[in-house]
């Protein structure tokens, strides 16, 4: 499929990235990081941090505070953690893919007992069998949710139900949205959300580096009562310099300067409008897909609208399925990983997502699939996908 010519072009063809994160960034934003570095410890710095902590609880729908740590999404599911959970505290933690199972290991790493509700992959336990688990468990600590399972593409829909459940225990919920905050509802006060955790890289636009996590009051007092044993994590740490709008440890200025221009584009273009955008675009990517009997691997009630994972059809080599897509098309998309190796595919329906990202996507997956000797309709799966995109 490849010759060295197509590899030659291949190397200076713009790429879309279309991986469920990180995702493609607009210019402005990665123009942003190019502003000279400051003073960390000036009053630029301050209203720089003060404007992007107060975009970002716009984005959160929190009153709350949004911390702002210099580490990737990992960093701040970590930071959740260390800070909440105590020796021998016991963590529910809903288990249906690769994150939510690093979240229960995470628990464990610290001292929690994890108790894992779990579920096949291409769908999630069910509240029944979550509201079991909690009751089994005497007295919880806290329920971590991964919202969005980026290894599966499969989102949880019944949020404010679960939170119900989880307070209802007296409970901490505690979502990890690192893949879907920003392009999928999750008002975090209304939902009664006590943490939440996303990245830069995803639903934001912005260059991986960042992790923002909202800590609710009943959290706050908490830590007071008892502080966590951290550093870098530090939260009431953290909180105490965010009162004089500083960070304790040197914070990634050209990062903090790309999120202040990608949380501007995110109001610009207003929550409801984005989170309808990226709807109406996975909407799309699975029309297309079905059309042409290429199924999505979670079932209709569970698939995500920023993470459309898709079955391989029987003899498709991934490595090389991925490969012709970058090199003769310019699409970069994600293979499965731990056990969705090789099973399937997953495209990042995320941040600027638009009709030209869908249908170049769709067309490029198709021709590919066609040219690895897949029966393939590329003009049906572009109809499919144009039908739902007319309603952009
Ligand atoms: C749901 C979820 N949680 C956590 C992470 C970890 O984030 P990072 O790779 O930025 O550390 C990811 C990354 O894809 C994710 O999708």
């Amino acid at each position: 499929l490849f010759t060295s010519k197509t590899e030659a072009f291949s190397s200076k063809m713009e790429k879309l990235v279309m991986l469920p994160g990180p995702t493609n960034v607009p210019q402005s934003v990665m123009l942003s990081m190019a502003k000279p570095i400051i003073n960390h410890r000036s009053t630029a710095f301050s209203h720089l941090y003060k404007r992007v902590v107060g975009m970002a609880k716009q984005v959160f729908g929190t009153e709350e505070d949004v911390i702002i740590f210099s580490s990737s999404g990992t960093g701040g599911v970590e930071a959740a953690v260390i800070n909440l959970i105590r020796k021998g505290d016991t963590v529910v933690v809903p288990v249906f893919g690769e994150f939510s199972s690093r979240v229960a290991d995470t628990v464990e790493t610290y001292g929690g007992i994890a108790v894992r509700v779990e579920s096949p992959y291409g769908c999630h336990p069910t509240l029944e069998q979550i509201e079991e688990a909690l009751e089994k468990v005497k007295t919880p600590k806290a329920l971590i949710l991964v919202y969005n399972e980026t290894s599966t593409g499969v989102t949880f829909r019944s949020m404010e139900k679960l939170a119900a459940l989880v307070h209802k225990t007296g409970a901490y919920f505690v979502v990890d949205a690192v893949s879907i905050l920003g392009g999928d509802d999750l008002p975090v006060d209304r939902w009664g959300v006590d943490m939440c955790i996303t990245g830069s890289q995803k639903c934001l636009a912005a260059p991986p580096g960042l992790s923002l996590v909202s800590v609710s009051h009943q959290v706050k007092d908490f830590l007071r009562r008892s502080p966590p044993a951290a550093d870098y994590f530090d939260i009431p740490k953290h909180l105490k310099y965010m009162e004089r709008w500083e960070t304790p440890y040197t914070p990634s200025l050209p990062l903090f300067y790309a999120l202040d221009e990608a949380l501007r584009i995110v109001l610009e273009e207003g929550l409801r409008n984005r989170i309808r955008r990226h709807s109406v675009c996975a909407t799309a990517f699975y029309s297309a897909f079905s059309s042409i009997d290429i199924e999505p691997f979670p079932g209709p009630q569970f698939r995500s609208n920023t993470v459309i994972a898709v079955n391989y059809p029987s003899g498709v080599d991934d490595k090389i399925f991925r490969t012709t897509l970058d090199e003769k098309f310019g699409i970069l998309v994600s293979g499965g990983f731990g056990n969705m190796r090789g099973r399937v595919f997953r495209i990042g329906c995320m941040g600027e997502i638009s009709a030209y990202h869908v249908l170049r996507t769709v067309d490029a997956v198709v021709s590919t699939l066609g040219l690895m000797g897949v029966q393939v309709e590329p003009k049906k799966a572009l109809s499919a996908a144009n039908e739902q995109l007319s309603s952009l």
